[in-house]
């Protein structure tokens, strides 16, 4: 089992909280394209086994159009095996989705989407510097279910400073209401160079607040829950039989080839990634070379992987495999730290092991570090 992301880097314009790689040209699309296509062909005997999942991420894979998207299809098909029934998903934005693009996305295979709505809220799209409005979003979405598309997804961002609880609570129900398969949830975060970062450095943005983000991924986790979907991943619900295989593969360990600028791919723990820039990295591909870095995960780092990634499924981390895996002396320590956790009721132990609890799944990433082996 394997899979295949594409980052295509281009948006319409630069959300102020995005720090992914990114830009609002539009001179050089089909060049891009063409550069990510020969990177599929120079890297096709990398993975052997039949791709299941395919994932168009970006920046904004809609942007591009559809059939830029069918000449990448074409090329996985022509150097790849790929397994009967793959996965394949598209990160789509509300403002670029139209019933004619919809119906080639379609017959061209794409069968899943991740839609950028990020709030049904007008105020806090614009706070966002979304290039969407509200209305947009409702009617992408009547236009992809028309279209015949059951599986998608879509993005929403809580704890936007200026977004009170009630307003968090309107988005969820909205979500619900609309019957989404499945939803990928993520509490603002801000990063270094990143123009919101700027802002609220200058005073010109108001500081987020951390206890209302914990405030509002309770709520999050109390409304899905009781309208059946499954918190299967700290940011992620999926409604019975629409959890997201590509991203379910990654957390698994499952080998993946990413293509395109700042992609990253992982096979027997070698992680490497494309460079972040557009430019040279056209012109190497345009040479037959791949621009990248890499590095061999040391027997400490893949422990440490293992820790941060099965923290966030709800299946938790293994105390069997930590023993099996990096010996005794890990389990111990890794035991001390969990009881710690276990009376600051962030994690709760369970039969092979440990999960985070509720209260714990919001402070997931600074437990996670605790526990890492330095
Ligand atoms: C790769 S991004 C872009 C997807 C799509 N092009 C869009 O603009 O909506 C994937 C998702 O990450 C989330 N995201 C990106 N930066 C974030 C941040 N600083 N804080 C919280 N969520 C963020 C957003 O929900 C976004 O839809």
């Amino acid at each position: 089992m394997s899979g295949i992301y594409i980052h295509i880097p281009f948006c319409k314009k630069a959300c102020h909280y995005c720090n992914f790689h990114f830009s609002t040209s539009s001179d050089y699309r089909e060049r891009m394209v063409h550069a990510i296509a020969e990177e599929l062909r120079l890297r096709k005997d990398e993975i052997n086994e039949p791709i299941q999942t395919i994932y168009f991420g970006g920046g904004t894979p809609s942007i591009v159009e559809p059939s830029q998207i069918e000449l990448l299809l074409d090329a996985i098909d022509k150097h790849y095996s790929i397994d009967t029934s793959p996965e394949i998903t598209m990160e789509a934005n509300p403002d670029d989705i139209t019933k004619e693009y919809a119906a080639d996305w379609k017959s061209m295979g794409i069968n899943r989407f991740s839609i950028g709505v990020q709030s049904f809220s007008n105020i806090h799209l614009e706070w966002m510097n979304r290039a969407h409005n509200a209305s947009q979003s409702l009617s992408c979405i009547d236009i992809i279910r028309s279209t015949g598309f059951e599986n998608f997804s879509i993005d929403l961002i809580y704890g936007t400073p200026g977004q009170s609880t009630n307003d968090w609570k309107g988005d969820l129900e909205k979500a619900i209401a609309l019957n989404i398969p499945h939803l990928s949830c993520y509490a603002l975060t801000v990063e270094e160079q990143t123009p919101l970062f700027h802002l609220i450095e200058g005073g010109k943005k108001e500081k987020v607040n951390s206890d209302l983000q914990a405030e509002q991924f309770n709520l999050l986790v109390d409304i899905t829950n009781a309208a059946d979907y499954d918190h299967y991943e700290i940011s992620n619900f999926a409604l019975p039989g629409m959890k997201s295989k590509h991203n379910s593969a990654y957390w698994n360990g499952v080998p993946y080839l990413g293509v395109g600028p700042s992609a990253h791919s992982f096979q027997n723990n070698l992680r490497s990634w494309n460079i972040s820039n557009n430019i040279s990295y056209m012109q190497s591909i345009e040479k037959h070379a791949r621009p990248f870095e890499s590095e061999i995960l040391s027997d400490i780092d893949q422990l440490n992987e293992y820790i941060m990634t099965k923290l966030r499924l709800e299946e938790g981390i293994n105390s069997n495999i930590i023993m099996m895996k990096w010996g005794d002396d890990q389990l111990t320590r890794i035991t001390k730290l969990m009881n710690r956790f276990i009376q600051e009721d962030k994690v709760e132990k369970i039969q092979e092991g440990w999960k985070l609890t509720k209260h714990g799944k919001f402070f997931a990433d600074g437990i996670a570090s605790a526990l890492f082996q330095v």
